[in-house]
């Protein structure tokens, strides 16, 4: 087919395409309430949808609507999302309810600007919630978006630079159908995500395989562009697990950060005593055992953790705001990011 030819008939096909082979079953397609909309699509934005159906489920019953969310205590919120993932994610989401609650009655709002206006929610997201929810036409741009788009019509280059990307959001603009815009929208995510996968995508059941660009000229794994190689920061802490009858001190993390919002082990210097950086929080402890060190990778580092374990006498006088004693047997509903929780849970089961 010519080049143009596939512009014009790109939106028609996929769409046939997500109406007989696409996905029809996930719990968010079950409804138009914006709210659980709007949260699907934050859980799934560096997430997959194997993952966030439980995280889905649980955080819908504790937080069934948005009067709900906007009314609840940040350590529950952050203690549904712990374990997902960034966490900015989850205080925006807070953030963004209380607003609602606030400034638009409690009703998610419906425009555009304004979906857009609300704080986690860019481009390509405030689209989908307005496309699934509200049926408005606005085009999407998420990873496997680009990959897609890159590939069917041979756009070179990393999509993480700006030109490539400002090509890629020309083109998903101009693809765009005028109706059935919640079947284009989730097509789209569903050949990305079902068939037109990074390592192995399925070309033989694709409906774009003819005309695609990168199976053409067999370019399927050079399109997208890499990210140019750069190594990533290697970053090194200790941490303490100050223990008294059966239970640990937890800091709160400060936000912005990794792990803001969610309650982790005090840490010092890898290099640094252990037991001076405990008696610098005023706590005494007469030994200091070296546990197992973890390594956990971000987007940006890779963090290596040395755990010490520091039975400690606990002081007469009330705990500052921003720490707080938990027991051992009480780590399952607690805000931990998944590391600190591997570490207590290794220190329980020994
Ligand atoms: N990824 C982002 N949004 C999605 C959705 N609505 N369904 C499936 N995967 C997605």
């Amino acid at each position: 087919m010519h080049p143009a030819s596939l512009h014009r008939d790109f939106a028609p096909r996929l769409i046939a395409w997500q109406q007989g082979h696409g996905r029809h079953d996930l719990p968010w397609q079950g409804t138009l309430d914006p709210y659980r909309i709007w949260l699907s699509e934050i859980m799934l934005q560096q997430t997959q949808v194997e993952t966030v159906i439980p995280y889905y489920s649980r955080f819908l019953a504790r937080f069934p609507d948005l009067a709900t969310l906007a009314a609840a205590p940040e350590d529950s919120v952050m203690a549904h999302w712990a374990g997902l993932g960034y966490y900015s994610r989850a205080r925006n989401l807070h953030a963004a309810a209380k607003l609602i609650a606030a400034e638009h009655n409690g009703r998610f709002p419906q425009q555009l600007d304004a979906i857009l206006d609300l704080p986690g929610i860019g481009r390509s997201t405030a689209a989908a919630i307005a496309a699934f929810a509200f049926e408005q036409r606005g085009a999407i741009l998420d990873g496997n978006v680009k990959r897609v788009l890159a590939r069917v019509f041979g756009i070179d280059g990393w999509p993480g630079e700006k030109a490539v990307e400002t090509r890629l959001w020309a083109l998903a603009e101009v693809l765009l159908p005028e109706s059935d815009i919640r079947a284009y929208t989730q097509g789209l995510m569903d050949l990305g995500a079902t068939l037109c996968t990074r390592a192995c995508p399925r070309c033989g059941a694709c409906p774009f395989s003819d005309d695609c660009s990168a199976r053409r000229q067999g370019r399927q794994g050079e399109l997208p562009g890499a990210r140019p190689k750069k190594s990533i920061p290697e970053k090194a802490t200790a941490m303490l697990i100050l223990l008294h009858g059966g239970e640990i001190l937890l800091e709160k993390r400060p936000a912005p950060g990794i792990w803001g919002g969610l309650w982790s082990l005090p840490e010092c210097p890898a290099a640094a005593d252990p037991a001076r950086a405990a008696a610098s929080l005023g706590y005494r402890a007469e030994t200091a055992g070296r546990c197992p060190a973890r390594s956990h990778s971000f987007t940006h580092f890779r963090l290596h953790i040395q755990p010490w374990l520091l039975p400690v006498e606990r002081p007469f006088v009330a705990e500052e705001p921003g720490r707080l004693w938990l027991a051992l047997d009480d780590l399952d509903g607690a805000a931990l990011p998944t590391p600190v929780r591997r570490i207590l849970e290794a220190i329980r089961g020994a």
